[in-house]
C-alpha cells in the first residue's frame, strides 16, 4: 500500500543564548541538536552582542549534525522553519537569516514560527499529549504566562507577568546569593536538602491571573543584605535553606495563579512548558495538586522544556499543514504576541 511520506523540515532556533537545529518528518521530531553558550556565564547573564556572535560560529554546525544524524541531505527538506520572535534582535537575525538563505538556495517555502507557542506546542513531541482546551503555564527567562490552548495555533493569554518573568526572579535571587548564570537550577538542586520554611519574603500580590516578581526579588535583596551585617557568612551557611524558601516563595506564586485559571476556565489539562519548568519543586508540588484536584498534568522531557529547536519543529508541521508560509521580506520580531 502507498504510504504518503509527510513533510520534512529543517528548524532552526536562535532567540536567545541556544543555538539548535532539529527535523521533522511526517510531525515525528528526529532529532534535537542544541549547542548551549558558555560565554555569558562569567558575566552573570546572555550578552546579546555575545550571543549573536555565538549563534553565527555555531548555526552552521548545528544544522549539519541534525541532517547527519537523520541521515536527511538538503534536497530533501520541503521547508525551511526559523524562530520569528519573541527573543534577542540579534540572535533572531542570524537565525532569520540563515533561514532565509537556505530558503533561497534550496528553493523551498519559508514557515516562521512564534518561540511562546513553540514552547506550548512541545507538548505534542512524545507522549502522552493533551486534549484542546488546555492550559498552558509557559515559564522561561522571559516570560511567565498563563495561555489558553484551543487548538495548535490558537491560542490566548490569559494571564501574565508584569514585570520580571519567573526564570529572571531565579536568576536575580541566585546572583544575590553570589551563585553563577543561570542560576535556577543550582536553587533548584541545594533547595533539595534545604528547609523550605527556614525564610519568608513578601511578595506583591497582583489582581487575576497576573503576576509580579520585581517585588519579591528586592524583599529577597534587602533580607540577604541586612542578614550580611550581623553575620557575613550568612549565605554560606544557610544556602540550602535560603535556595528552599525562595523556591517555596515562586511556585507557591505560580501554583496560586494556575488554581485560580483552572477554576475559572473550569479547565482541568493542565501543562507546564519553558525553562522553569524543569523545577523539580514546581513539578512535585504540580503533581500533588493535580491528585488533589483531579487534574491531567503535561510536562516535557527536559531536553524540550529549555529552548530547542525540536519545538519549533514541531509548530513549523502545524503550519505546513496549512500552509501557513512567509515571504522572504520577514523580518525577526524582539518582541510577538500570540
Ligand atoms: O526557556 P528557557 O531555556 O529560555 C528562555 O526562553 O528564557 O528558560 C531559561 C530559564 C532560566 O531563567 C533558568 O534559570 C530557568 O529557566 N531554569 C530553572 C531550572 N532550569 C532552568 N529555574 C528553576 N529551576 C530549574 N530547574
Ligand atoms: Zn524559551
Amino acid at each position: 500500500m502507498f504510504q504518503p511520506v509527510g513533510p520534512i523540515i529543517l528548524a532552526i532556533e536562535s532567540s536567545c543564548d541556544e543555538t539548535s537545529a532539529a527535523l521533522i518528518r511526517n510531525g515525528k521530531v528526529l532529532n534535537n541538536i542544541i549547542a548551549s553558550q558558555a560565554v555569558h556565564h562569567k558575566y552573570g547573564g546572555v550578552v546579546p552582542e555575545l550571543a549573536s556572535r555565538a549563534h553565527q560560529r555555531n548555526i552552521v554546525a548545528v544544522v549539519d549534525e541534525s541532517l547527519t544524524a537523520a541521515n536527511i541531505s538538503m534536497k530533501d527538506v520541503d521547508a525551511i522553519a526559523f524562530t520569528r520572535g519573541p527573543g534577542l534582535m540579534g540572535s533572531l537575525l542570524v537565525g532569520v537569516s540563515f533561514a532565509k538563505g537556505l530558503s533561497v538556495a534550496l528553493n523551498k517555502p519559508l514557515i516562521e514560527v512564534n518561540h511562546m507557542q513553540a514552547h506550548v506546542l512541545s507538548h505534542f513531541i512524545d507522549d502522552p499529549k493533551p486534549t484542546f482546551p488546555f492550559l498552558c503555564l509557559t515559564i522561561s527567562g522571559g516570560h511567565t504566562q498563563i495561555i489558553l490552548v484551543n487548538d495548535y495555533l490558537d491560542m490566548e493569554v490569559i494571564g501574565e507577568t508584569q514585570d520580571d518573568a519567573v526564570g529572571e526572579a531565579f536568576d536575580k535571587a541566585a546572583k544575590i546569593m553570589g551563585l553563577p548564570y543561570p542560576g535556577g537550577p543550582l536553587i533548584d538542586k541545594y533547595a533539595q536538602s534545604g528547609n523550605e520554611k527556614a525564610f519568608t519574603f513578601s511578595k506583591t500580590v497582583m489582581p487575576d491571573l497576573d503576576f509580579s516578581f520585581s517585588g519579591i526579588k528586592t524583599s529577597i535583596l534587602y533580607f540577604i543584605r541586612d542578614a550580611k551585617k550581623e553575620n557575613p557568612a550568612f549565605v554560606d551557611t544557610y544556602l540550602h535553606d535560603l535556595c528552599a524558601s525562595i523556591q517555596r516563595h515562586l511556585v507557591g506564586m505560580l501554583m496560586e495563579k494556575l488554581i485560580m485559571a483552572s477554576q475559572k476556565t473550569g479547565i482541568r489539562e493542565i501543562a507546564i512548558a519553558g525553562g522553569v519548568s524543569a523545577n523539580s519543586g514546581l513539578r512535585k508540588t504540580l503533581l500533588a495538586e493535580a491528585a488533589n484536584r483531579n487534574w491531567n498534568v503535561f510536562i516535557p522531557a527536559f531536553e524540550y522544556c529549555t529552548d530547542n529547536a525540536g519545538m519549533i519543529a514541531m509548530a513549523a508541521h502545524y503550519k505546513f499543514l496549512r500552509s501557513q508560509f512567509s515571504g522572504l521580506d520577514v523580518t525577526p520580531l524582539a518582541r510577538m504576541a500570540l
